[in-house]
């Protein structure tokens, strides 16, 4: 991608700091947006960050007045989907309300392309997999309809006012950077794979496995798991995409490989060479037996190809990383 300038809203979480190292290795200009609310300033290994709340209308037309951004990635948001069924207001409030002003804001200011971090919870339960974009949207949380209706939000500015968009769909991101410089650090943690790993080192108790009478071959649930870099990679690639005249859309990420709990609980195994203390308990609410994508449409249209496909090697780079937080 030719050198310019980026926003990076959320660049301090999770998946937002590995994507600011993927610019950061294109020799990007990069400014982060991040309340630190859930990031972290030490995640973010270059650029400048701007510790603030993006859905603050007045601070985001001063930035744009200040900065000419070639484009925005945007990442800030809540994860959690048993808090979103409990606390709606706050998912609709920090995933979908404050969206519409970052839209509004770029509506008045700067017509700049977005690329927009969706999930595969706007499918809701799958009625069939690997699952495509073309599969009904029938999210079945607030979580999930939150994100839903800002790709519903992002389809009518891109019709009204030419705003260019592309919503990536993540499965399930995992993993860490390779040299373990930065990784997944939620609080609370709900994700499985540092759950594992935090249940091996004693970081967390034993892990729970939700339900093991799921219609699956072992009875646990089935995920993509898709590395943290090669949804950054995509991201750069949608930006790219959009930057060279390429149409808005809407792309699944992930690996298209399907690992039930017990076969990220065996890998684990194999690659820490210690046992995972565990229990089975009952089913989570509102997990499906089997998330699988079918992300060819990023694979053709963006050029997109993941790296880090084996799950082993996944679950390497995360396990250094925790190694690395002692
Ligand atoms: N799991 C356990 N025990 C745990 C944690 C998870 O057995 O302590 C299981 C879950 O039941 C699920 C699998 O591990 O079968 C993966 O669970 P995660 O919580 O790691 O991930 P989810 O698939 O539930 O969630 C991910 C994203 C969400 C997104 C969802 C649907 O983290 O943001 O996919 O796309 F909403």
């Amino acid at each position: 991608m030719k050198q310019a300038k980026f926003l990076v809203i959320g660049g301090a979480g999770y998946i937002g700091s590995h994507l600011v190292k993927a610019l950061l290795a294109q020799q990007q200009q990069v400014i982060i947006v991040d309340n630190l609310s859930a990031g972290k300033a030490s995640a973010i290994l270059g650029g400048e960050l701007i510790t603030h709340d993006f859905e603050d209308r007045a601070f985001l037309d001063q930035l744009f007045k200040q900065h000419h951004f070639a484009g925005v990635f945007h990442f800030a948001s809540q994860i959690v989907v048993s808090e979103s069924v409990k606390n709606p207001g706050k998912y609709y409030r920090a995933n979908t309300s404050a969206t519409l002003t970052l839209l509004e804001a770029l509506r008045d200011h700067q017509h700049i392309p977005l690329v927009f971090s969706s999930t595969a919870a706007v499918y809701g339960e799958p009625l069939y997999t690997p699952i495509n974009e073309q599969h009904p949207t029938n999210a079945v949380n607030p979580y999930g309809r939150s994100k839903l209706m800002v790709e519903q939000m992002l389809a009518d500015f891109a019709n009204a006012h030419a705003q260019k968009y592309i919503a990536l769909r993540y499965f399930n991101a995992a993993g860490a950077d390779p040299l373990a410089r930065i990784g997944e650090q939620h609080e609370p943690e709900t994700h499985l794979i540092p759950l594992v790993l935090q249940a091996i080192t004693g970081k967390r108790p034993p892990l729970q496995i939700f339900g093991e009478d799921y219609d699956t071959p072992d009875g646990t649930c089935i995920r993509d798991y898709i590395h943290v870099d090669d949804l950054a990679s995509a991201h750069v690639l949608a930006m790219h995409h959009l930057i060279n005249g390429g149409e808005s859309g809407i792309f699944n990420l992930g690996n298209g490989l399907g690992y039930s709990v017990n076969d990220v609980i065996q890998t684990a195994i194999a690659v820490t060479g210690q046992d995972v203390p565990r229990s089975y308990v009952a089913r989570r609410a509102g997990d499906p037996a089997r998330l699988v994508a079918d992300a060819n449409l990023a694979k053709k249209v963006l050029g997109w190809q993941p790296k880090f496909s084996d799950l082993s090697i996944i679950i390497e780079h995360a396990w250094a990383w925790e190694k690395a937080q002692k």
